[in-house]
């Protein structure tokens, strides 16, 4: 089993990944990013959608929303949240490398590192295709990512973060020549250890520009955050908006 197939992972480390604080900013960044201009109807896709975090603030804007899970734990989670808050999600549990639904969406969205999972670099790049052919000419692709000009800021340093009751400590290693990483973690509660893990691309803005182009998209912009703020030194993420060329038909070749 790959890591990112394992339930167990996301469900254990939910703590860390899916805070409070993580859905209360998610919330406040759909109501006034201006890359994130979703009106009534809006037809948008979430990409590893994971419990909702984006989806749910999403539809709740008034889009239609389908989110995409491969784990069904974190769709319960999904569906639970959608529930409390009120509104509805089409969730579907499936794998990012095989979903596509040609020309149904007017926005694409792929949150919080959920990209570069594959080992394989054709498949993370077939993510992308996918999401190309999902979105209707004009429509637009909307990544937030860890970048490497970020990673190599702090690469190596181990750290640990209370969550949850609990400490966990976060260590990485850098693999095959800065193309991928590893991170190492481990939640301490009281006497208990979970231990897991997790090796991924880290792209930088060039590289992911790259294999965008490659893809087909056009009005490729990095950003810094949210807000639209450059990527430059300051960066705490790396935001890439991406357009499906307005005159495109059909699929790539
Ligand atoms: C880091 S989480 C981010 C979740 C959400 N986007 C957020 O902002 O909180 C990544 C999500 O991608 C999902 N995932 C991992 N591999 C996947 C795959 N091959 N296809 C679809 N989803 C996948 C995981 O189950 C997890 O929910």
């Amino acid at each position: 089993m790959e890591w990112f197939e394992d339930d167990g992972f996301w469900v254990d480390f939910a703590g860390a990944l899916f805070a409070p604080h993580r859905r209360q900013e998610a919330q406040r960044w759909v109501a006034t990013s201006p890359l994130f201009t979703v009106t009534t109807g809006t037809r948008a896709l979430d990409l590893g959608c994971g419990p909702g975090t984006y989806a749910v603030p999403l539809a709740a804007r008034g889009a239609q929303v389908t989110g995409v899970d491969l784990s069904a734990a974190m769709l319960d989670q999904a569906r639970t949240a959608s529930k409390e808050a009120g509104v509805a999600l089409r969730l579907v549990r499936a794998d990012m490398r095989e979903f596509v639904e040609p020309a149904c969406y007017e926005l694409v969205i792929s949150m919080y590192t959920s990209f570069g999972y594959f080992a394989d670099p054709e498949q993370n790049q077939l993510v992308l295709r996918h999401a190309w052919q999902s979105l209707v000419p004009g429509g637009r692709l909307l990544m937030d990512l860890f970048s490497k000009e970020i990673f190599a800021r702090w690469a190596g340093t181990p750290k640990t973060v209370e969550v949850d009751g609990g400490y966990l400590f976060m260590r990485d290693t850098v693999l095959d020549d800065w193309t991928r990483f590893r991170s190492d973690w481990t939640l301490v509660r009281g006497v208990t250890a979970r231990h897991g893990f997790f090796e991924q691309f880290v792209y930088s803005a060039a590289e992911i520009r790259a294999m965008l182009a490659a893809a087909g998209f056009t009005g490729i912009v990095c950003f810094g955050g949210f807000a639209g703020e450059p990527y430059d030194n300051n960066a705490k993420r790396l935001v890439v908006q991406a357009t499906r060329p307005p005159e495109s038909e059909g699929d790539l070749a």
